[in-house]
């Protein structure tokens, strides 16, 4: 029996596809480091995002084809690992060059979950490994030091050299929010211009590091001021929050068109408060009506992320600053907030390589 070869181990897994991408594992250069000891064979996958939802799916198929496509194979070893791809801009690029991707969080209507949301994308993002930031846009009420457990406006420091503030840190997730820098005895009258101003300083003033995400939570409504913002930052994409009854609806299309017309894409629609199982019954009541997120979804062309019910621990989460998919990871609702973000992170992923960010070159390991 002839040796096994990098070859065939690389032939093997052309006919792995990742099933979001839609090419091989090959094709997509996520194959690294293949290592071939007598009939043993060991090798790296590298996924665009340690929250690939399908990273198990990628495994086992990689794990199937050479089996079932190399000869002699005795060992099959796979190292799952991730580089996050990065969303092309010149603009990104100036004013926060180490960050890969940036995210808006939205909402047409007020009161919808959308920094709720915000929070809990960023802290499981984080969890699956991913380097992630939070901004907190909202020059109508900061929310987020709150729910991330920061009571109090805090000291901000200066990095030693670059003389840039530091953003604080919790939960794995680095955080700036107007909260800081405004006086909650003297309300400040925002126009867009000062808004904008703000989060400006927090790109370029702020030492983020290196990020695979930074997240901003948008103040609501589809406004001067929000179209400014949304003009500011050089988004990545968009991701829009509304509950299912109409009211919320009508807005989350507005906040659809308003991304639209500044060229920015929406990922999808996460729909929030979808409805809710009684402890004591487990009957579910839709309360805001059903549907109606999936259905804007189709209506305007985009994803449907996923749909997060009411529950009190959700909202207890946000109040005592403990996010719920930190604080309560193993419970049925913090695995639909994490299976939400990995389908976002899917989402971005796919993104960045229909702009051709990711370079085609194979390694075929030593
Ligand atoms: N899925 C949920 N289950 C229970 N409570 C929730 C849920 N989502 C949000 N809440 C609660 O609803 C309230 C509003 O949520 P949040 O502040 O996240 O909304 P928002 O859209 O950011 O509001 P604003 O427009 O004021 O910024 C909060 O008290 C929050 O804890
Ligand atoms: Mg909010």
């Amino acid at each position: 029996m002839s040796a096994i070869s990098h070859i065939d181990v690389i032939n093997a897994l052309r006919h792995v596809n990742d099933p979001d991408l839609h090419k091989d594992l090959v094709t997509l250069n996520m194959i690294k480091d293949v290592k071939i000891n007598g009939s043993d064979v060991e090798f790296t996958v590298e996924l665009t995002t340690p929250a690939c939802p399908l990273k198990g799916k990628i495994e086992a198929d990689c794990v199937s084809a050479v089996k079932s496509r190399v000869n002699g194979v005795a060992e099959i070893k796979v190292n799952m690992s991730s580089r996050v791809s990065s969303h092309n801009d010149e603009r990104k690029e100036a004013i926060l060059p180490g960050v890969k991707n940036t995210i808006a969080v939205a909402s047409g209507k007020g009161g919808v979950g959308k920094s709720t949301v915000a929070v809990n994308l960023a802290v499981s993002l984080a969890k699956d490994g991913a380097k992630v930031g939070l901004i907190d846009a909202d020059i109508y009420g900061p929310s987020i030091p709150l729910m991330l457990g920061i009571k109090e406006k805090p000291q901000i420091y200066q990095h030693p050299e670059t003389k840039k503030m530091l953003p604080l840190e919790n939960y794995g997730i680095k955080l700036m929010s107007i909260g800081f820098l405004i006086d909650d005895n003297n309300p400040v009258i925002w126009r867009g211009p000062m808004a904008s101003g703000a989060v400006k300083q927090f790109m370029s003033d702020v030492y983020w590091g290196e990020l695979d995400y930074l997240i901003f939570d948008l103040p609501p409504g589809t406004g001067d001021i929000q179209l400014t913002l949304v003009q500011t930052i050089p988004l990545t994409g968009a991701v829009i929050v509304t509950t299912p009854q109409e009211v919320s609806l009508i807005d989350a299309r507005k906040g659809l068109k308003m991304f639209q017309r500044v060229n920015v894409p929406v990922f999808g629609i996460i729909e929030n408060m979808s409805y809710f199982i009684a402890p004591d019954t487990g009957n579910r009541y839709e309360i805001f009506g059903n549907g109606g997120g999936e259905k804007l979804a189709v209506e305007l062309n985009t994803s449907y992320l996923g749909g997060i019910p009411i529950d009190p621990r959700i909202r207890e989460g946000g109040d005592k600053g403990k996010p719920i998919v930190f604080d309560m990871a193993d419970t049925e609702y913090a695995g639909i907030i994490s299976g939400i973000s990995r389908r976002l992170a899917a989402e971005i992923s796919i993104n960045n390589m229909n702009a051709g960010s990711n370079k085609v070159e194979i390694s075929l390991g030593e």
